[in-house]
Order: structure tokens, then C-alpha cells, then sequence
């Protein structure tokens, strides 16, 4: 067996081992500030990840777990609908969290919890865990609505970003994956005649606002008035093809995040980045290989699965980033005096590197 088939095979067992019976996937089963948490993002590219490599029932359970979750929180939904119709738009903090407790609980502490890029990743990735294995939506046909009605009613607001940032910014990593997941939906055809009238004109108006103000120099960036990207950009090119890979922006973005944020086949997640001294994710070395190999690079998505391979620890984990090539080392100590060494296993890096494995042939 391969060296990264081995890493495959234990990326597998780390994903299914630690996932709940409830369905739900923990961020890191071991590392003080994710532990007991399932984030929708991470959550939705681990169950993506999984599907490919042919882990049918684990992504299963996992929108299952979405779907109970997103029904319990059917009240929330129809308030923000409501203000948003009414002119009066509900406070950030009673939006839907970021992350949950295993039994689909929301979480009595403070974290940065508005973020509304989950909701359309999950969207995208039941669709295409359902495409990709024969599966009807119907079974997660409540909560598609559910989601859907909050992303119509709430696209435009700032939000944190996928790092948990800036929520005073409308970060178009957001915009993307609320895009990608309403036109899934869309396509699968699971949506009724209003809804999906709604969810067209929104998808459509993404589009637009993020050709005007989110696109500098061919490229897409990392928010509304900034000039530089961000790496999570990719997955709207590699998994996501919200961007069509032969559009000149696609290459670009795929282009601008290689040349400003990879260094020696690491991926730094933005510029300015200090967490835990601003270090290199496995994961975003496979998102930017599923970008290159979209874009026609395939020697260049084999070398972004070694590099991210080459981060396990000797127990086939990966962990969420590297500190090779930090950015701002000064500011790596203080987080791992807050929150301990960095988190590892992180599920989601498992999952990101299973699904550029996949699309890779398995190598
Ligand atoms: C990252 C998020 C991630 C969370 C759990 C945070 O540090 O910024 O993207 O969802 O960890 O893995």
C-alpha cells in the first residue's frame, strides 16, 4: 500500500471513529477549544471528503445530523425570514451559530458564531454526496427549505468569515459558498416554484455583487474592498466549480492564491494571518490542488496531496496547520498558552485531503 493510501485508509478511520452516533462530526475530537463542537463547514467538507472515498453511511448520518439540527431550529429561521420581510433584520446574535453541541444544541458561551458560509456548504454537499451515490433528497428535503429561507433572507449581512473574522466585512469565500450551495439545490430540483424563484434571484444577485465588488485583477478576493485573496477562495474553483474552471478568474484566483500564499507547497490561510503565528494548512494545500487540478495542473495537485501528506504525525494524523513557514512568529505563543499545542487530528484536514486523494485516482 501506498504511503498516501495509508494515509487515506487512516483518514477514514479517524473520521468514522470519532464520528457520533448522533452523526455529528467533532472539529477535533482532542483540542481544548473545538472539542464537542460539529461546525457546518467543517462538518460538510469532512462528510464530502468521506463520500468520495466511499464512506456512504458516515456522510449519511452526517446530514441526517444536519437535518435534526436545522429542524430544531425552525423558529430562529422564521424570525430572521420575518425581520428581514419586515425591515427589521434580527441582531447577529440570534442568527444561526457556526458550530453546535453533538446533539444539535446551541452552546451557552461566546465564540464568534455568525457565520453564514456553512449553511450553503452543507447545501452543496449533500448535493453532491446525493448525485454522487444515488441518494433522493427527499430525506433531507425539511432542512434544504430550512436553509434556504435563511440564506435568501440573510446573504447580504457581514458575517465572520470561515476563519471566525471580521464581521464587520462581506467576505466573498461567504458569498461563494452560499452561491454554490442555492444553485445546487437549484439543479438537484428539490426546491417548490416560489422558493426556487427566490433562491434563483438571489443566486443571481451573488453573482453580480461579487463580479462588481468582489473581483480585483482578475482575481476573486478575500473581502468588499480589499485587493488581496484568501485561500479558502479555492474551494469555489477545486470541489465547489462555483467558479467554471475555464473562466479566466477561476485561473486567476487558483493563480493569485499559489503566487501570494503557498511557500514550498504549504498554503498560508491570508497574508496578515497570526493565529498561532500564521502557519501552513493541510487543508488549504489540498483545496489549492483541487483548484490546480481544475485548472489543468495535475503535477501541481499531486505536489500540493505530498505536501499535505507529509504533515501527518506518525500515527497518520493531520493536524490543522504547520509552523514551516510562519508568518508572524512573535504571535504564535500566546495561542498555544491560551488553547494548548495546535489541534490535531483536525477532521476537516482528514476530509479535504480524502477528497483531492479521490479526485487524484487514489494514488
Ligand atoms: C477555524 C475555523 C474552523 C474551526 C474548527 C477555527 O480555528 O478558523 O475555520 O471551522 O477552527 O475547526
Amino acid at each position: 500500500m501506498s504511503t498516501l493510501t495509508a494515509l487515506a485508509t487512516s483518514s477514514l478511520d479517524v473520521i468514522v471513529g470519532h464520528q457520533q452516533p448522533s452523526g455529528a462530526y467533532p472539529a477535533s475530537p482532542t483540542f481544548s477549544a473545538y472539542r464537542g463542537f460539529c461546525w457546518f463547514r467543517d462538518g460538510s467538507f469532512i462528510a464530502d471528503g468521506a463520500s468520495a472515498a466511499g464512506a456512504v453511511g458516515s456522510a449519511d448520518s452526517f446530514f441526517d445530523w444536519c437535518a435534526g439540527t436545522l429542524a430544531q431550529q425552525a423558529g430562529t429561521v422564521a424570525a430572521v425570514v420575518a425581520g428581514a420581510r419586515d425591515g427589521h433584520p434580527v441582531p447577529d446574535d440570534q442568527m444561526l451559530p457556526a458550530r453546535f453541541r453533538f446533539d444539535g444544541a446551541i452552546a451557552d458561551d461566546d465564540w464568534w458564531d455568525f457565520q453564514l458560509d456553512g449553511y450553503g456548504t452543507w447545501l452543496w454537499a449533500v448535493v453532491e454526496h446525493a448525485r454522487r451515490h444515488g441518494r433522493d433528497l427527499g430525506r433531507w428535503a425539511g432542512a434544504i427549505e430550512l436553509s434556504v429561507d435563511y440564506l435568501v433572507a440573510s446573504w447580504r449581512r457581514p458575517c465572520f468569515d470561515w476563519w471566525e473574522e471580521h464581521s464587520e466585512q462581506v467576505h466573498v469565500s461567504t458569498l461563494g459558498c452560499i452561491g454554490a450551495g442555492l444553485e445546487a439545490v437549484l439543479t438537484a430540483g428539490v426546491l417548490d416554484g416560489d422558493r426556487a424563484r427566490r433562491a434563483q434571484q438571489a443566486a443571481a444577485q451573488i453573482r453580480a455583487l461579487v463580479a462588481e465588488r468582489g473581483t480585483i485583477d482578475g482575481h476573486l478576493t478575500k473581502w468588499f474592498g480589499r485587493t488581496d485573496p484568501d485561500a479558502s477562495l479555492c474551494a469555489l474553483v477545486g470541489p465547489m466549480r462555483w467558479l467554471d474552471p475555464a473562466d479566466p478568474v477561476a485561473v486567476g484566483t487558483v493563480r493569485a492564491v499559489r503566487t501570494s500564499l503557498a511557500v514550498d507547497g504549504g498554503v498560508h490561510r491570508f497574508g496578515d494571518d497570526v493565529f498561532y503565528g500564521g502557519g501552513q494548512w493541510p487543508l488549504l494545500s489540498c483545496l489549492l490542488g483541487q483548484g490546480l487540478l481544475a485548472t489543468g495542473d495535475a503535477p501541481g495537485a499531486r505536489a500540493a496531496l505530498d505536501w499535505a501528506a507529509s504533515t501527518a504525525t506518525a500515527d497518520g494524523l493531520l493536524p490543522e496547520q504547520v509552523a514551516d513557514h510562519l508568518l508572524a512568529p512573535a504571535h504564535r505563543a500566546e495561542w498555544v498558552e491560551r488553547w494548548g499545542e495546535v489541534a490535531t487530528p483536525l477532521l476537516w484536514s482528514h476530509g479535504q485531503y480524502l477528497r483531492l486523494w479521490h479526485d487524484l485516482g487514489q494514488p
